[in-house]
């Protein structure tokens, strides 16, 4: 991936885990020894401000230490980057329809997706520059930090401009695609600046219409337009999701999922993006077999394999297919009871085999 050489293909994708600092490290450190090539640490802001800001000392120090401990096990690290698209000024009329539970999950879910579209085509442009800019600084910490690799979030910030469904802006960033990659362009470009000799991988999300699925990010038929702009910008890798902005059991799709229930459920995604790209790609959605893994990549589909649920429910999934113990591993079953469950319920992500590993 740009100069770096993973050891093997297989990635923890960017996972957010809602633990405490010990626990968090504790989980990090285990999927880092359990073999893995990289693991990419989810959400990490741009922002200036904040919790775990890389601009803070303590933010700083936290990823520094992280780093060292994953490097420690001979794991890379990557920093998704991204810039919250929520716009927090706009719910506080709902406050009180929430503390009275006359708003529920779902309305406010609605609401909040309603409001990012008013952040997004009321943001001045002088804003604009400044938020893509900024990720130009927080790649310089990261790297600084101990980062190895950089991937910006292409959805939450990036994800809202580059769709039709938020932006409808009328100036340079809005209307054609060209515009509508604008800010992704800016984004990438700035880290390109900051840190030259760095990969820059690009987490591309995706929405499809029949059936509609994904709120944010690139419209498939948009990826012929889409995938050579942000090459050109300066990408060395990408990585392949559907888009946020709907449901979250869409993006983390359970067994039973009307329409994404089966291993690779994102795969016609990435097919379609090699079209336009000979950069690597990365495979992420229900991949949990090493049979189904290996023969993808010897058909070429892609060359590196995410996985989020597969790690949290075996850590040591590398090692064990390494040492022939692949029948040993316990297979995420996608019942999201425990991990999106345990982020939902605010205790965390946990895994129903927790005890077992
Ligand atoms: C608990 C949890 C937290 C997640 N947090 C993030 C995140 O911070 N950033 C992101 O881009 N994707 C996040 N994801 C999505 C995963 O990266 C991945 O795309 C998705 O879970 C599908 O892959 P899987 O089937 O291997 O779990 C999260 C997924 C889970 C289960
Ligand atoms: S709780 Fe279920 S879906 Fe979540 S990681 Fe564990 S087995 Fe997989």
């Amino acid at each position: 991936m740009g100069n770096v050489t993973l050891k093997n293909r297989i990635i923890f994708a960017p996972t957010t885990l809602g633990l405490k600092k010990e626990e968090y490290f504790k989980k990090i450190q285990e999927i880092a020894r359990g073999g893995s090539a990289m693991i990419i640490i989810g959400d990490v802001p741009v922002s200036k401000k904040g919790h775990l800001s890389l601009h803070q000392k303590a933010g700083f120090n936290y990823y520094k230490e992280l780093a060292d401990l994953v490097h420690k096990e001979n794991c890379l690290l990557s920093a998704q980057l991204h810039k919250s698209d929520s716009n927090f000024k706009g719910m506080i009329k709902y406050i009180p329809g929430i503390l009275t539970k006359k708003i529920t999950p779902n309305d406010l879910r609605k609401l909040l997706n309603d409001q990012v579209k008013v952040l997004i085509n009321e943001l001045p442009t002088s804003k604009v520059k400044e938020i893509t800019s900024s990720f130009g600084d927080a790649a310089k910490l990261a790297v600084k930090a101990g980062f190895d690799m950089i991937q910006i979030h292409g959805d939450r910030m990036c994800g809202s401009f580059s769709s039709t469904v938020f932006n409808q802006r009328t100036d340079e960033y809005g209307g054609s695609i060209e515009n509508r990659a604008r800010f992704a362009i800016e984004s990438i470009e700035a880290v390109h600046e900051a840190v030259p000799t760095v990969p820059i991988d690009y987490k591309l999300a995706i929405r499809q219409e029949n059936p509609h699925y994904g709120n944010a990010g690139v419209l498939l038929e948009e990826c012929s337009t889409f995938v050579p702009l942000l090459e050109k910008a300066g990408v060395t890798s990408f990585h392949i999701a559907l888009a946020n902005h709907s449901e979250l059991s869409d993006c983390i799709p359970p067994y039973n999922h009307p329409y994404f229930n089966q291993e690779g459920c994102f795969l016609p995604y990435v097919d379609e993006v090699r079209k336009y790209t000979k950069l690597p790609c990365a495979a992420v959605g229900g991949l949990v077999h090493p049979e189904f893994i290996e023969k993808s990549i010897s058909e070429d589909r892609f060359e590196l394999a995410a996985m989020s649920r597969q790690l949290i429910a075996d850590p040591n999934w590398v090692n064990k297919v390494i040492n022939n113990q692949a029948d040993q591993i316990h297979t995420c079953v996608r019942c999201n009871k425990k991990c999106l469950g345990g982020m939902q319920e605010h205790k965390g992500v946990h895994c129903i085999y927790e005890k077992e590993n």
